[in-house]
């Protein structure tokens, strides 16, 4: 037996009384919203920060650990945790040491730091893989990536899950139509003014059938993905779906690439490292290096070799790879101080037992309210997702999705000093982050079922 399903007006009698208390809460989050607007589209420097649920952006002034200090001096068990930007927790000590360190002794100067080599080594030692470049942002190395994947296979075409989210990196911006079964362009996309569907073909994830029709026409580059889709809710693979799935590629001749910049969070050394899944390429951004701005690359020798044939065939001049400041000395200094004290097994083992303690706290409540709510867990990455069962694909959340639901639960946390994760409801869990922070979560997540049964 369920429970009725929260109707639409008693979800917005609450978003309603929601946005009130957020307002009264948070004088000094809302001056800074107003004044802001004087410089800033939509009142922020990056104008998706304006997609939070929340009646005005919170302004942040601090944040430490796995707690984050708005300007009105409330204090949030922070789960979002900049969306895996600081999935190490806030400014880890270690870190801050090192690039204040490295800070006196220069920024940047367009040449390998003494470090490089130490780098090189800890990368193969954490991701298992032992040829690397790096980048300023997860959008900027996949966009990398593509390009090598096509300049070393001389083959046109990427190949991308429906519901894929890889940054803004335009060829993969790209959706399935459901009713005809096309790659078509991403309707939200601005300014697209490129054919880059033509060049992209979109399968539903966990679909092998699907995936083998993409790759046996042979002009195929590289298939792009994540291990779980965690842009479009969290959608795990299916038993024995990536064996096959590298199989299908290495038989067609396409790049088997691995983004986990999100999935890093599966594991120490993400997931493909967990499970054996071997990729040519592997791309992390965000939380490689705790948070600075950096993202890095690997491949395997045989790609690399296939990378400097292409280098050195190609006339002199630009790549169309790379950035002035991408592996500069902070960034490197940063990397080598996360993947020495950041990316260990203890900080994992906190992660996943917090984690777990998380997911099984939910799914009683859950349970116990008989709401048809799932959650659904990566390692230290969770998702509560408003449906009956955990998504095989993205049209089954498109299917399912109670996005009003969801925006107020969003909000409600919020207003109870709980922050998740917008566009979705991840959680996602720190080495910082305590069992107060959980008993929090849980505290505030029992008030929510109670205020929904009305
Ligand atoms: C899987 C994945 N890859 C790449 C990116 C892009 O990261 P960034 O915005 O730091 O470039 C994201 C961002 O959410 C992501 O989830």
């Amino acid at each position: 037996m369920t429970a009725a399903v929260p109707t639409p007006s008693r979800i917005a009698t609450l978003q309603q009384a929601e946005r009130e208390r957020f307002i009264a809460a948070h004088p000094r989050s809302l001056a800074q919203a107003e004044a802001a607007r004087a410089h800033y589209l939509f009142g922020v420097p990056l104008h998706w920060m304006r997609d939070w649920p929340t009646p005005a952006t919170l302004a942040v002034l601090r944040a430490q650990g796995a707690t984050l200090t708005c300007a009105d001096g409330l204090r949030y068990a922070d789960f979002c945790l900049g969306d895996t930007g600081a999935m190490f927790g806030h400014s880890p000590a270690p870190l801050a040491h090192a690039i204040a360190e490295q800070a006196a002794q220069g920024l940047t100067c367009m040449l390998p730091s003494t470090r490089t080599v130490a780098v090189g080594e800890a990368l193969e030692r954490v991701f298992g893989l032992p040829m690397w470049q790096m980048a300023l942002s997860a959008s900027d190395a996949n966009r990398f990536v593509l390009r090598w994947a096509r300049a070393i296979t001389q083959r046109p075409t990427l190949l991308v899950f429906d519901g894929c989210y890889h940054g803004a990196v335009d060829d993969t911006l790209v959706d399935l139509d459901p009713a005809t079964g096309a790659t078509v362009a991403r309707g939200s996309v601005l300014g697209q003014v490129h054919d880059h569907h033509a060049h992209t073909r979109v399968v539903p994830f966990n679909d092998l059938a699907a995936l083998e029709a993409a790759l046996a026409p042979g002009d195929v580059a590289c298939l792009l993905a994540e291990p779980a889709l965690t842009n479009f809710g969290l959608v795990p693979p299916a038993e024995g779906f990536w064996p096959a799935a590298r199989a299908l590629c290495r038989r067609h001749g396409s790049l088997f690439v691995m983004d986990e910049t999100h999935t890093v969070s599966t594991a120490l050394g993400g997931y493909a490292r967990a499970h054996g899944l071997d990729p040519d390429v592997l791309v992390v951004g965000k939380a490689v290096a705790g948070g600075l701005p950096c993202a890095v690359y690997g491949f395997t020798h045989a790609v690399a070799q296939r990378m400097v044939a292409a280098k050195v065939q190609a006339p002199e001049g630009h790549s169309g790879i790379g950035t002035t400041l991408a592996g500069n000395p902070l960034a490197l200094a940063a990397l080598d101080a996360a993947l020495t004290h950041l990316h260990t097994a203890p900080n994992y083992r906190h992660m996943h037992a917090l984690a777990t303690e998380l997911e099984e706290g939910l799914v009683c409540r859950i349970g116990a309210a008989q709401q048809a709510w799932t959650v659904t867990r990566l390692g230290a990455r969770l998702e509560l997702q408003f449906m009956p069962h955990t998504p095989r694909h993205a049209q089954d959340v498109r299917d399912m999705a109670n996005s009003d639901l969801e925006a107020l639960t969003h909000l409600f946390m919020l207003n109870r000093g709980v922050l998740l994760t917008p566009f979705h409801s991840m959680m996602l869990v720190s080495p910082e982050t305590t069992e107060a922070d959980v008993a929090t979560l849980f505290a505030v997540f029992d008030e929510l079922l109670i205020a929904l049964r009305g």
